[in-house]
Parts: structure tokens; sequence; C-alpha cells
């Protein structure tokens, strides 16, 4: 903890990007000293892919660049997230070890050319790439530059590795997860298709089998590629808090938020690091984003956590790739600080003039520091360095938790199911998004934490279920909790067998119901209800003590139960058999947490605006974000300052299009 309050102390909510000064003369370093100043940068996250320029041959190290980079930036009052430079291992590396780059699923190797071409697996690669940071950590320790340790580049954006050296570290894996290759048939269901194995020396990565790969065997290759990159960052972790035990470290979560168990690694991360590119073309991107802020929050059970990257404009890895709208960083960086983060940090400080990554924006664009881009970032940052009380100050605890597994989510898209088009971000965002729209806080936890503060849980396709998670979440409604389930859940256990005795087994009691057929629907179709019309997913349920509070009225199941709803003990459980609309989906919801008792973050938010609270030591502020294209005023229930114009208590706030609020209490 008193890491992770250093830095606050010493950043405040951290500004700046990636720094690749490799990239560029020293004249230019110069001048970036001068911009960072006068855009009120204290953090640069320097160095990412920096390995073939501090080590041009193997073992042949050229520090000095970096010292002089270093020692500027010390001079200049910028703080530095060092990296240990491993997400990119440089060509002399590859060649002589082209057995350390990875083989995709089909047999083919990736061409080492991009980045991240690495096997996690691979003991030349993790050798070299701890012996790399051990060098950095030793000759950086006691620079006074150094605020935090920056490990490799978001490993969930490794492709899994599937070459000889994985399988067989995958073999080693099965060994200490199964005890003998009887736990294994037996975990994997291998009497199907003739699967039995007689010895681990007999499993494969699933490479591509064909028609279908052992749903048991594809999901425990994901949790092993998990495993594999979580002991690489570890191993790199290891020597950096032996070399500077008071130094934090953190490394960057993708956006996707999908490839690796983040559960898993947020222990091991002092300070959680995510980087968010929501699409300006995605009218959703704002709340889709509002959720990934939530998990990053929740990792550390409400810890502030660093906003490490996002694009000041456009990014240049989609199809189209569209500039932000005027407003929207400003915006966008505040929500990030509303839903948690210290830090609001953007790739990258400079645009590259060469390489992939060129017509990717930049806090300074390739037009210089007179354009419109770096106007906003000087003022974004003179915004942020008069924020200082907001640093290390927690959201209070939400009253709505949502659960989120990731094996249950990587089974679930596995392949051979009653729908390829049910997808857990879909389902997630689904609830999320009404819960959003109503000005709800939400927390995201795991299936077996403890939920007995919540007063609604949620539970979205929750396919993959524990005995132990099934019996917590029973509990919690038991013990007067409500909670709301989609269809899907509860349907297997850790090895993706099917939970006998009716669908979804583990629930049955609680939900007051039984599952008896899935019926997906057609692309596009949808089923009708008396609220609007179910999407995507629509099933037969028997009702076992629930009462249908919604029905089908059109198609297969006509009549048939489509929302349901199951009082249990001293709460109440509700059950989605469908995906409903999202109008209906907010009814429903608001209906749910009314009676729950689960209300807005500020009453009384007009549409498309968006009030998250954080507990400073001076009282709770509000961060308030006008996402709507109209101006608004906003009423407040007590008088309160505002920040960031400099405003003397009033009892309500206005707010232009895309307008920013923070508020204290007066
Ligand atoms: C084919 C195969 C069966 C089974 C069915 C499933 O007919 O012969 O083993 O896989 O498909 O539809
Ligand atoms: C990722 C990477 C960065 C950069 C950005 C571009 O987040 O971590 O190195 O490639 O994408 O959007």
């Amino acid at each position: 903890m008193s890491r992770i309050a250093g830095l606050r102390d010493r950043l405040g909510i951290a500004y700046g990007g990636d720094y690749n000064p490799e990239q560029w003369p020293d004249e230019v370093h110069e001048e970036d000293l001068r911009l960072m100043k006068e855009a009120g940068v204290s953090l640069v996250s320097v160095g990412i892919f920096s390995w073939a320029s501090v080590e041009p041959r193997p073992g042949e190290y050229d520090f000095g660049w970096l010292d002089r980079v270093m020692d500027r930036l010390a001079g200049g009052g910028v703080a530095a997230c060092l990296a240990t430079m491993t997400a990119s291992p440089p060509p002399w590396l590859t060649t002589r070890h082209p057995e350390m780059i990875t083989v995709r699923a089909d047999g083919s190797a990736i061409s080492p050319g991009g980045r991240q071409h690495y096997c996690p697996s691979s003991p030349v690669y993790r050798s070299h790439a701890v012996r790399l940071a051990e060098r950095i950590a030793t000759r950086y320790a006691d620079h006074p530059a150094l605020a935090i340790w920056h490990v490799n580049n978001e490993y969930g954006n490794v492709i899994p590795c599937h070459c000889d050296v994985s399988a067989a570290a995958f073999r080693r894996w099965l060994a200490d997860r199964y005890g003998s290759v009887e736990g294994l048939n037996d975990a994997w269901s291998t009497r199907f298709w003739a699967q039995g194995y007689s010895a681990f020396e007999e499993v494969l990565p699933p490479r591509s089998p064909a028609p279908f790969a052992n749903p048991a065997h594809a999901l425990d290759y994901a949790r092993f590629t998990s495993d594999e990159l979580l002991a690489c960052y570890l191993a790199e972790k290891e020597v950096l808090t032996r070399v500077t035990p008071d130094v934090p470290v953190t490394t960057n979560f993708p956006p996707s938020l999908r490839p690796v168990d983040q559960w898993a690694w947020a222990p091991h991360v002092d300070v959680i690091g995510y980087d968010a590119y929501p699409d300006p073309l995605d009218a959703d991107a704002v709340p889709k984003v509002a959720f990934s802020y939530d998990v990053m929050r929740s990792l550390r059970g409400g810890q502030p956590w660093l906003l490490m990257e996002q694009a000041p404009g456009a990014v240049n890895w989609r199809r189209r790739n569209a500039a932000k709208p005027r407003g929207a960083m400003r915006l966008w960086s505040w929500q990030a600080v509303a839903h948690g983060a210290d830090a609001v940090m953007f790739f990258q400080w400079r645009q590259s003039r060469g390489g992939a990554e060129k017509f990717h924006s930049a806090m300074v664009p390739h037009g210089g520091p007179s354009t419109r881009i770096f106007g906003e970032v000087r003022e974004l940052g003179r915004e942020l360095a008069a924020s200082r009380f907001l640093a290390g100050a927690r959201a209070p605890r939400a009253d709505v938790a949502m659960v989120l597994d990731w094996p249950s989510w990587w089974a679930l898209e596995g392949q051979a199911r009653p729908s390829a088009e049910v997808r857990f971000l879909d389902a997630a965002w689904s609830c999320h998004r009404p819960l959003y729209d109503a000005g709800v806080a939400c927390d995201v936890v795991r299936p077996d934490a403890d939920l007995s503060g919540y007063r609604l849980v949620v539970v979205p396709n929750l396919y993959l279920t524990s005995e132990e998670a099934g019996r917590g979440l029973t509990r919690y409604v038991e013990e007067g909790g409500t909670l709301v389930m989609s269809f899907f859940s509860g349907i297997v256990d850790p090895y993706d067998r099917v939970h006998l005795g009716g669908y979804p087994a583990p629930f049955r009691r609680m939900l007051g119901l039984a599952v008896e057929e899935f019926h997906p629907l057609a692309e596009d179709a949808s089923v009708g209800l008396s609220l609007g019309s179910g999407t995507l997913w629509s099933e037969e349920v028997r009702l076992e003590g629930a009462e249908a509070v919604e029905r089908f009225t059109t198609g297969a199941l006509a009549g048939e139960p489509a929302v349901t709803r199951h009082r249990f003990g001293r709460g109440e459980a509700w059950y989605l058999a469908t995906r409903p609309d999202p109008a209906a989906m907010r009814v429903l919801f608001d209906r749910v947490r009314e009676a729950a008792g689960v209300g807005p973050v500020l009453p009384g938010l007009p549409d498309g605006v968006q009030a998250r609270a954080r507990e400073t030591e001076e009282g709770r502020c509000y961060i308030v974000l006008n996402h709507g294209a109209a101006a608004v005023d906003v009423p407040l229930p007590t008088p309160m300052r505002e920040e960031l114009a400099g405003a003397g208590p009033a009892a309500s706030v206005r707010l232009e299009p895309s307008g920013v609020a923070v508020l204290r209490p007066g």
C-alpha cells in the first residue's frame, strides 16, 4: 500500500503517455521536455519497445541514450514508468532462436518483423527477458526519474502459442492440475470420440482438431496460456521487487479484457493498468468502456487504477479509424477518472514518423504543438494538475455487483454450442447498460466473492459454474439478496461437463424453474414480449415455484415464460430466458433495482449525463459528465462547489455538450 501511496503523493492524477525517444534524435528530446512541461505531463511510459535499442547485439548494451533521456526527465520533473522492454524481442534473438517464435493453432509460425512474436513458455525467451529486466532494474534502481515499473506490454495480446515447447509445458501444467492421466481423462470426458490418453506425453495443444476440439481441452489451454503469460510477468516482477522493493510494478491490460484471467493476475499487479480505445464510430462506445473501467476499479477491490493508454484522436488498427469528436478526448479522459482512474495516459507522446503506427494519433501530432490536439492536451493537463485532491480517492462501494469469470467466458465462446452468437461481453454490456443509463454505479466481482454487502447481484451468462460458486450465489439470495441471472448460466462445471439434474442445476432451486430446451433465434430475428422483444435466444422454461413476469407473445414458445421472478428464502431471484431489447431491459432493471432499494449516484440526472463519486479526504466528490448533444442543468442534492471552473457553492450545475463538472461539498 505504501508503494502506491508514494506514487500518488508524487504524481497526483498522473498525466502523460508512452514515450519512445529512440525514434528521435537528441534535438527532438529537448523539445519533448519543453512541451511536456507545457502540457503538464507528470509521467511517461519509457522504452516499451526499446529492446533492440538497448541491446543491439547479444549481450552488448547501449544505455547511453536512455541515461540521457532519464536524466532529462528527472531534470524536467517528469517521472518515468520505465518499461522492461521485453514485448518485442530483437531480430538477433529470434534469428539465433527461431524456436522461441509463436506458432499459431494452424501450425504456421508468426514472422518476426511485427511485435509480440514470442512463445511465453520458451525458456530462451524467459531467460533473456529476465536478464534484460535485471539489467534495466539495476541500472535505474536509484534514478530519480523512476516512479513505477511497466512490465512488458499488453501480455493479453500475445497470440497463444502452439509450438512443441508449449506442448511440453502444457503437459507439465496438466500433470500438476490433474495428478494422473486418469484424472485428466475424467475431467476431459475423453471416452467421447476415443480420446482417452494412456500417458501425458500423448497430449498436444489443441492445434486444429477436426471437426471440433475437445471443449475441456480447449478451455484448459486458455487457462494454461493465461498462466504462462502470468509466469512471464512474475519472473520479471520478482527481479524488479528484489532490486527495487519500494517501486510499484504494473503491466497494462489490453482493451479486449478477454485473453487473461485478470482475477488471477490482479493480486500481483501493484496498481492495475488498462489500455482503452473506445471507437468514435461506435454509438455505444462510452457505455461499453464504462464497463471495462468498472472491471479495472474492481480488480483490486476499488483501488484506483491507471488509464495507461488511450488515443488522443484516431487509432490506426481498425478498418476505419475515426478521429475523436471535439471535446471527446477531455470528456472520455474524465470518464476514466470518474470510474476511479488515478492516471490519464496516452499512446503516444509524439506521433511516429515511420513504422506501423505513424497514422495513430499522439499528444504531439505530426503537425506539432500548434495543432488543436496539442491545445486540448495542454488544457487537460492543466485541469488534471489542479485536481490532485482526487488522487487516491476510492469510489464508494456500489450497491450493485456484476459477476465476471474468465474461464466461464472462454468456455461459453467455445465451439459446438447452441449458438455461436452468444458472447459474454454482449451479455455483460446488455446488463450493464440499463444500470449505466439509470446513473447507477456497478462493481464487478468474481463468482465466489462475498456478496453480502450488495443489494443487487447481476449474473450475465455464467455458463460455467463451480458447485461452490453455485452455493454462494444461492446463499446470497436465501439471505435476502436480489439477483438477476441471464440465460445459459449454470450449465457446466469447471471441466465443461454438464451439471446433471436439469438446467441450470446449480440454480434451479434458487430460480424456481427448469430449462427444458434451448431455442436460439435466427440472425437478426426477435421474439415478442409484452414489453418489447427478445433477441438472440429463447428457451423453454418450466416453472417450479417462480412466476412469469413476462411471456413470449410470438414464435414457437408463445405463451411460455420469458422473464421470471422467484421469492427464495428472504430474497428474490429473477431470470431472463431471452435477451430483452435495450428498452425492455431498462424497464426490467429499473423495476428490479427499485425493489432492491438501489438508486443512482445522483438523483435527477438528465438523459445522457453520467455521474460517479470518489471519496476524498474532504468528503464525497462527484464527477459529472455530459455525453449528450445539448447543454443541461444538473440539480444537486446539496449545494456544491465546481472545481474546474472554480465556481462557488450552487444548487445546480450547467454542463455544455461534452461538459465535465468536478463537484465538492460546498
Ligand atoms: C454425424 C456423426 C455422428 C454425430 C452426428 C451429429 O452424423 O456420424 O457421430 O457427430 O453427426 O449430428
Ligand atoms: C496498444 C499498444 C501500444 C500501441 C497502441 C495503439 O495499446 O500497447 O503499443 O500499439 O495499442 O493503439
